[in-house]
This record gives structure tokens, sequence and C-alpha cells, in this order.
């Protein structure tokens, strides 16, 4: 299936990430159907929308003639057989668990038409995995969005070890065509590159809380406005280049070796999850929330992510 042969996306599953990609198909002006086998998350998921439609006007991204169309292009439905029956390209967005993934694949592959790509937004599993022993496995292919997938301009297009070249061209079409930015992982190592960077970096800002280098407050700051703020603007293998690898050499024969190599989890998140204490959504993890500061701080991180975007894009 090449890109011109692309007008009807499916997306399978209507949680965190689902409404907002459906609605960037939309937006781009494909017939996109958001379904989830429950109906809870299907109404949650109407919710969602209204955010990103909000959001898109706020920014400028969308007017709302652009938000009319797109509502016109959306369809939701807890059973979009029919829909998936006739469609060029379907997205999984399911939990997290292989089997899950590896049952809903083998389904797709039984009642779509041979055509028709089917991708998975998997934060990690490797595709071989989801692929192995399925039909016709050269239209299976790993498309990663990134959370909120609405906003974030990054998909990574992740190879199969049994992707069809041609499947991996047109996801990177189709990326380019919901005006995302496309990156290539070309051997699906598990975390692929985005989660492998994010959770080094998480493992060692964890281990610089244990070892109380500094307060949680001080690490984010210095991440947040030091390293977060220039990887925004150069990647780190031109950093890399711009800082001079004879000035890394010296640094890292030294720093290398004292980094956090541990396989395990942090104490401090295995004792904070065994407290019941999971973050914004327990209102309360590494930091304490009240109700008011998790709506705060959702608004904020969404308003200074399409800053941000536009002004990196202008
Ligand atoms: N949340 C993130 O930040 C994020 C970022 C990037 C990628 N991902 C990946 O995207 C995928 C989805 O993540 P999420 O956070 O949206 O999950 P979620 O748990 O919020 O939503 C998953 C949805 O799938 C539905 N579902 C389960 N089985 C189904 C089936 N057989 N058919 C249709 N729907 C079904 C569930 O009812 C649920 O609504 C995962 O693989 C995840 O790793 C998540």
């Amino acid at each position: 299936m090449r890109i011109e042969g692309i007008r009807n996306v499916v997306i399978v599953g209507a949680g965190t990430m689902g409404p907002g990609i459906a609605a960037t198909f939309a937006r781009h002006g494909y017939d996109a159907t958001l379904t989830d086998i429950d109906a809870q998350q299907i109404d949650k998921a109407r919710a969602t929308l209204e955010l990103v439609f909000t959001t898109w006007k706020a920014g400028g991204f969308a007017s709302d003639a652009d938000i009319a169309a797109a509502r016109g292009r959306l369809t939701l439905a807890i059973d979009a057989s029919e829909k998936i029956a006739r469609a060029d390209f379907v997205l999984e967005n399911a939990p997290e668990r292989l089997e899950l993934k590896r049952e809903i694949f083998a389904h797709l592959c039984g009642v779509t038409r041979a055509s028709a790509i089917l991708a998975s937004d998997t934060s990690g599993i490797p595709i071989t995995d989801i692929q192995r022993d399925l039909p016709n496995p050269g239209r299976i292919v790993g498309m990663h969005w990134s959370n909120p997938p609405h906003l974030i301009p990054v998909i990574e297009v992740v190879r199969g070890r049994e992707t069809a070249p041609a499947t991996v061209d047109t996801i990177v079409a189709l990326v380019e065509s919901v005006a995302m930015i496309p990156a290539i992982v070309d051997r699906d190592v598990p975390g692929f590159v985005e989660n492998r960077i994010l959770y080094a970096v998480m493992r060692e800002a964890l281990h610089l809380l244990d070892e109380r280098v500094a307060s949680a407050e001080a690490i984010d700051t210095i991440v947040r406005w030091g390293i977060g703020y220039k990887l925004g603007v150069v990647g780190p293998l031109r950093l890399l280049d711009m800082a001079g690898l004879d000035i890394y050499t010296a640094v890292a024969s030294y720093l290398n070796r004292d980094l956090c190599n541990d396989s395990g989890v942090s104490s401090t998140v295995t004792s904070k999850v065994a407290a019941g204490r999971l973050g914004v959504k327990t209102q309360g993890g590494l930091f304490d929330y009240t109700p008011e500061e998790v709506e705060r701080l959702a608004r904020e991180r969404g308003r200074l992510l399409v800053a941000s975007k536009k002004a990196l894009t202008s």
C-alpha cells in the first residue's frame, strides 16, 4: 500500500494515546475511526478530543473551519468491524502487553484487506515479537507516537525483522502527511530509541535522588533548564560535535564508570509504589500535588509545548 492509497484509518484503543492520534489523522484529511472495547473509554475520548481541538485552536494550529472538518471525518465506535474491513491503515493502541497485542494483530490479519498496513504504537515491544508467525508480516510495522500525540512532533517508524521496506516508506510518508517528523528505527531493540534514552535519563535522575546528591526539585530544574533546553535545539550527537569529541573523551573516561548501571528499579520508586503513591493519578508520587496543581500542571504542560513547538518550528 502506498500513501496515495490511504484514506481510511482505524485507531484501535481509545485510552491516553488514541484520541489525539485519531484527531491528528482527521485534521489532515483522513477518515479516522477510533474504537475501543470499553464504552466508558469512548465517552472519555469524546472529552479528550474537545481538549485536543481547544489546544490546537489556542495555539493557532487549527481554525474553527479546520476543526469542524476534522469532526466530520471522525467516527467513534465500539463496533468498528465494517470500518476495519475497509481500512487502508490500522494503528493498534492497546495496553503494553505482548500477548494482547499479538491477539489483536492475529485478529486484524484475518479481517483486514491484504493490502492494509497494520501498525503498533507500542512504546518498546519489538515489532519482530508482534509479527512472529503471523501471515503477511511485511505489512506490520511500528509507529511510535509520543505523549501528548497531538503535539509532540516526532514519530518513530520501527522496522521489525519481517517488515517490508515499502511498508516503512509508506509510514514515513504518512507521518509527513500529518505534519509530524518521522525518524526510522532500523533495529527494533526493546524501547527503540526514544524510550531507551529517556529511561537512561530517568535512571540516572532517580539514582542521584536515591544517593541524596540533590533534591528532586533541583534535579528537575537542572535537567529542564540545562539539558532539556539545549536538547530541544540540537540532538545529543551533534551536541558532541559542538562540544568537541576530545572534551567528551576526557570527561567520559572518568564519568562513565560512575554512572548508574543498575538493572533493577530505584528503591525510591519501589517504596513509593508499595505505599500507593503512583504520581499525579494518586495526588502524590515523588512530589505532592493538590487537585488544583494536577490540573494546572496539565494545562501548563500543554501551553508550554504549544509555545515551544511554535518557537522551534518558526
Ligand atoms: N501513554 C503514553 O504516554 C504512551 C506514549 C507512547 C506510546 N504509548 C503506547 O501506546 C499504547 C497505548 O497506550 P495508552 O497509554 O493509550 O493505553 P491506555 O491503557 O490508556 O489505553 C488503552 C486502551 O485500549 C483499550 N483496549 C484494550 N484491549 C482492546 C482491544 N482488544 N480492542 C480495542 N481496544 C482495546 C482499553 O480499553 C484502553 O482504553 C501502548 O502500547 C503504550 O505503550 C503510550
